[in-house]
């Protein structure tokens, strides 16, 4: 009897310490849980914060020489250029096409004549197309069928080309062949590039925050229902007074946690922390323009002008050399090509008007310091003999001009201090240079000859 009672006592008392234990489980299991909730969400937050690092890495003035990649714009030129026609050739081509065919056609539209893309593989043959291209008359009138239809759909016949030799004739249609298309590559501005691989780092942070959070939400269900399960279990059992009390106590209490100090000061002060640090990153980039590329009221591309027709920066941006501003060109400069070259683009079509009502063609400014700084092109491209792509990135490869570099104090001031002042021809520098080396032996920085002086860049 007594030994029952004993067993009765002692079964009771395992059942006590059992839940006793359980009790301290559960809550270590809670405790952990808020912890990794913590955890989580301090790595979320680190990782936001190394994001916004790295938008802004890229905006670091060191990157000043940057290059803009090329997007996949050019190989079409490239790769047709080299079946079988050397360089020489084509840009013989080019002569001959802009001096004698430019005023009626064009590769890639219609003008007086047909655009002339493709044109080898409308006629059976290279010899039948020279034949025609030098005796367009006589292939009409020969019967030709197609050429007799084209001169029907053009109401007009060309003139005959019989002074040219066939090989010059085939180094015009080789260069036709390699002339880019103006408006696909419109549509691939060069930024494109960049602008894809950042949407897809942060498409993979994104995957990566989301896997986290998903990861977070799963391990608290599971908490939640084991919580539930095993409680359930319990309140089943009978329980007397005591245990009944330590049971209920252990159900974990959510809202007792979340409404607790110690959580709301975690969530506080990790919300606290990264809205300042977009608030700050904010701040900094008021004002600055960085990646600014307007649509301008005329598809000029320089990648056409500066790049493939190597037109020299100088000839359209006279002032570089002279004095502070580089000067963007009047439509009189343009038409000192295009009033030869052929009408009929309705893009060029906006010269003639402009010149016509006497009205300057409206272009967007991109670059633009504000009024208290004051910039000098000529000390900085013939003094000092920078190159533009230095300050503007690879203007040659851009279809549309962006401003590259930041444009803040600090990008100036910045390469003022690394920048090596160019002494070389300048006997200005001379005496300069000698004292200098006489206490210092790095090399003369634009720092030393006063770049950093309020009064040089604020009026
Ligand atoms: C005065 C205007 C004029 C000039 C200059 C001119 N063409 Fe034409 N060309 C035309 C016209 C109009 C046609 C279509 C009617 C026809 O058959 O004559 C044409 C047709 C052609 C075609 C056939 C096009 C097709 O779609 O099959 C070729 C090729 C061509 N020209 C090449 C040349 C070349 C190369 C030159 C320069 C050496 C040249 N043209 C100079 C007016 C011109
Ligand atoms: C055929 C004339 C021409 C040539 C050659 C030329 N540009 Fe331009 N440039 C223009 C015109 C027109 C604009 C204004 C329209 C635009 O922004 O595209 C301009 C705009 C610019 C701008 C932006 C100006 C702004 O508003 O802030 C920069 C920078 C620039 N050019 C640099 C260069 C460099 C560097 C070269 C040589 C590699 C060059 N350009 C060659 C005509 C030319
Ligand atoms: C040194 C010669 C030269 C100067 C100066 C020049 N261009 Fe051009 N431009 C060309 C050549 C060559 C082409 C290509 C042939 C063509 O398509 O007519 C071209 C093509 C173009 C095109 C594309 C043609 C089309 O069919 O849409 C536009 C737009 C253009 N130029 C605008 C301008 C403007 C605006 C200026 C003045 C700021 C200018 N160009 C100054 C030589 C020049
Ligand atoms: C040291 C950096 C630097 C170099 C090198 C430089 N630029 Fe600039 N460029 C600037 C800055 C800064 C502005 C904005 C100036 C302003 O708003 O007063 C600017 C503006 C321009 C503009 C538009 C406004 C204007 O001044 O007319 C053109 C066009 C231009 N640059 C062309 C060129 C060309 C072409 C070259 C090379 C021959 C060149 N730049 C070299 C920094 C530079
Ligand atoms: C890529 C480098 C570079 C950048 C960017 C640059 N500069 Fe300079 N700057 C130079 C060099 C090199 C000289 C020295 C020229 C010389 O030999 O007189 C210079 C000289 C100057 C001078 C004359 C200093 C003196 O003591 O004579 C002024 C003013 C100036 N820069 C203003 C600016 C301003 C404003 C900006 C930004 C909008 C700027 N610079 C951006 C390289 C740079
Ligand atoms: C190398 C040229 C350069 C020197 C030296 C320089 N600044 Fe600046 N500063 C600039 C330019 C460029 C800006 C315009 C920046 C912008 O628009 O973001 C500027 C802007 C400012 C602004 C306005 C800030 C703003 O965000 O609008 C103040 C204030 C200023 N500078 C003060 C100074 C003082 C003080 C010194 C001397 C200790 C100094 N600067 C030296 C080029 C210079």
């Amino acid at each position: 009897m007594l030994f029952k009672q004993l067993l009765i006592q002692k079964s009771y008392s395992d059942k006590a310490n059992a839940l006793c234990s359980f009790k301290r489980s559960l809550k270590r299991s809670v405790a952990g849980s808020a912890f990794g909730f913590a955890l989580m969400l301090l790595v979320f937050s680190t990782i936001t914060t190394l994001s916004i690092q790295s938008a802004y890495a890229q905006n670091d003035p060191d990157s000043t020489t940057q290059t803009i990649d090329d997007g996949a714009a050019t190989t079409d030129v490239a790769d047709t250029a080299t079946d079988g026609a050397t360089p020489e050739m084509i840009a013989k081509g080019q002569e001959l096409f802009e001096g004698n065919c430019a005023q009626c056609h064009a590769v890639h539209e219609k003008v007086v004549g047909p655009a002339l893309k493709g044109v080898e593989s409308r006629w059976s043959g290279r010899a039948e197309l020279i034949n025609f291209i030098k005796y367009p008359e006589k292939t009409i009138m020969g019967g030709n069928q197609y050429a007799a239809k084209l001169y029907k759909e053009y109401g007009q016949m060309m003139p005959n080309h019989d002074f040219f030799k066939d090989e010059q004739i085939v180094s015009i249609l080789e260069y036709i062949k390699t002339v880019p298309v103006p408006v696909a590559v419109v549509d691939l501005p060069d930024d494109g590039n960049k602008v894809q691989e950042s949407g897809a780092n942060s498409g993979l942070l994104l995957s990566v925050i989301i896997g986290l959070i998903a990861l977070l939400l799963v391990v608290a269900l599971v908490l939640v229902v084991l919580i539930s399960v095993l409680s359930g279990y319990l309140q089943k059992e009978k329980l007397d007074q005591d245990e009944d009390t330590v049971v209920s106590q252990s159900i974990f209490d959510f809202k007792a946690f979340f409404t607790s100090a110690g959580f709301i000061g975690v969530v506080l002060f990790i919300l606290v922390s990264v809205g300042a640090k977009e608030l700050f990153a904010g701040l900094w980039t008021i004002g600055v323009q960085q990646g600014y590329a307007p649509t301008q009221p005329i598809k000029f591309s320089h990648k056409l002008h500066a790049g493939f027709y190597e037109i020299d920066c100088k000839f359209c941006h006279s002032g570089v050399e002279k004095g502070k501003a580089a000067v963007i060109p009047s439509a009189n400069v343009c038409m000192n090509c295009h009033g030869e070259l052929r009408r009929g683009s309705p893009e060029i079509e906006k010269i003639y008007t402009a010149i016509e009502k006497n009205e300057p063609i409206q272009w967007v400014r991109i670059h633009n310091l504000p009024d208290l700084s004051y910039f000098n092109h000529s000390q900085h491209v013939k003094v000092a003999g920078l190159e533009c792509e230095t300050c503007h990135g690879n203007i040659k490869e851009m279809e549309v001009v962006q401003q590259v570099s930041l444009l803040t104090m600090g990008w100036c001031i910045n390469c003022h201090r690394e920048w090596d002042v160019n002494a070389q021809g300048n006997d200005y520098y001379d005496n300069l240079i000698k004292l200098h080396n006489s206490t210092s032996k790095e090399p003369l920085k634009v720092e030393d000859i006063g770049g950093l002086e309020c009064s040089k860049c604020h009026y």
